[in-house]
């Protein structure tokens, strides 16, 4: 057994007794109830399950939950799907991310099993994109570069990619002459 806390979009977790081999995705699901992480291939190939981690340097990265135990994120702060939208005092979700809204704007996904490792992906993409910004030409090299692992059984892709290309042509400061 091990103890763990972590901080999962701004709220902190814990101390937690957990078993060592508990991996992350089934702590988030049977202990803290947060359904919103997917489990598709459960051997690291998919990336639905992949959760966006926040390094002290103020750089993030994804990573999947269904290959690291929950022990990896002993004292880490992260973030998940449910904490992207904005909220009232309620709970009730008033606005969705920019990569929300870009991915409904562009019907992006069917089942949307997905879609929680689009969304955090492309929240990782956006803002490296922010401290070091591309050129225009590279953009789809990029996209294809950050998203090409994530699988998707329904869309082909395309409108995942077309939203993402979109997002990053509108958004200032993501790309440079
Ligand atoms: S469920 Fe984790 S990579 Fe497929
Ligand atoms: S929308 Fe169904 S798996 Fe991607």
């Amino acid at each position: 057994m091990s103890t763990i806390a972590l901080s999962i979009n701004n709220k902190a977790i814990g101390p937690i007794e957990t078993s060592d081999d508990v991996m992350m995705i089934e702590f988030l699901h049977e202990h803290l109830n947060m359904t919103g992480t997917k489990f598709g291939c459960g051997v690291g190939v998919c990336h639905a399950c992949t959760v966006i981690v926040d390094n002290e340097d103020g750089t993030s990265e994804s990573v999947r939950t269904c290959i690291n135990g929950v022990s990896r994120f002993n004292g880490k702060k992260i973030r998940t799907i449910e904490g992207h939208a904005k909220e009232n005092e309620f709970g009730e979700i008033i606005k969705l991310s920019p990569v929300q809204e870009t991915f409904i704007e562009n019907f992006s996904f069917q089942c949307g099993w997905c879609t929680s490792g689009f969304v955090n992906e492309t929240t990782v993409l956006v803002e490296k994109l922010k401290l070091m910004p591309i050129r225009v030409n590279e953009i789809e090299t990029v996209i294809e570069k950050a998203l090409g692992d994530h699988v998707c059984r329904c869309t082909g892709y395309v409108k995942y990619y077309k939203a993402v290309k979109e997002l990053i042509l509108s958004t200032e400061g993501l790309t440079r002459p």
